[in-house]
């Protein structure tokens, strides 16, 4: 049992936010020279880097496909990210699982059929955690794979929904989510609404899981937005550069 505290006052969250609203969100394409696609992204106080590399050829050999490209994954926070990873270095057990799902939701999109033998490498490094680093992750790490060229189905968002008390809650901080009664990420590949992530810390009646599901596709498109807009800009800049 999570110990309480009060996350609301007059009705609205200690943010100042809505049930329903999401945090800023800003991502910035490209700031890994050396990558084939990288991104950059501030979601409320976290700031995360994405990178991709690749394809190329899956090494050691014995872990390649001959029918299809596979994905590694690396999420790791670094060491200065947040209070409780203070001065901590390598990778733990919820850096592994995040991995593992992240690489899970990037399974169902990118087109790994197109490159046998070879591998996807992505990074995600968290500089500084904020509550939701596993969905501004995935979030960030999906303008990085469609700036590296790399083909995909669908252009994948996630986000966490949560319960404060009787209040169903869109984007938890780090505080809501350390104290809320539930909290669950849930990525979702927008064109056909395919779930490809969710994870439940806490209990929510089936009533309050839609309800938290209904947020999450309408943040979805807000999400989508600023993640389109970050994948042009550089071609933006490039036509106006010879417009
Ligand atoms: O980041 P996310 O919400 O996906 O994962 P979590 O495991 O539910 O952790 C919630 C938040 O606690 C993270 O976003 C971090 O801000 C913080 N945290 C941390 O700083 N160090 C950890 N080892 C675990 C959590």
């Amino acid at each position: 049992m999570k110990e309480k505290k009060e996350l609301m006052k007059e009705g609205k969250r200690l943010d100042g936010r809505g049930m329903g609203d999401l945090r800023h969100i800003a991502i910035t394409a490209n700031p890994i020279k050396n990558a084939a696609g990288s991104a950059y992204i501030e979601w409320g106080g976290n700031k995360i880097l994405a990178a991709v590399y690749g394809p190329r050829e899956a090494l050691p050999k014995h872990i390649s496909d001959p029918q299809r490209a596979i994905i590694k994954c690396r999420y790791m926070m670094a060491p200065f990210s947040s209070l409780e990873e203070h001065g901590r270095v390598g990778m733990n057990r919820r850096a592994v699982e995040i991995s593992k799902v992240t690489k899970e939701t990037f399974e169902s999109v990118v087109m790994l059929e197109m490159f046998p033998g070879s591998e996807i490498s992505i990074m995600i490094e968290v500089l500084q955690g904020d509550g939701g680093t596993r969905a501004a992750g995935i979030t960030c790490a999906a303008v990085a794979m469609a700036l590296s060229g790399i083909p995909m189905t669908d252009l994948p968002y996630a986000v966490s929904a949560g319960k404060i008390g009787s209040d169903v809650v869109l984007d938890l901080n780090k505080i809501e989510d350390n104290y809320s009664d539930a909290d669950m990420p849930i990525a979702v590949n927008p064109r056909n609404r395919e779930v490809t992530l969710l994870q439940m810390d806490g209990e929510m009646t089936r009533e309050e899981i839609r309800k938290a599901m209904d947020m999450v596709i309408e943040a979805g498109k807000t999400i989508s937005r600023i993640q389109r807009e970050a994948i042009l800009a550089p071609y933006q800049k490039a036509s106006e550069a010879y417009g």
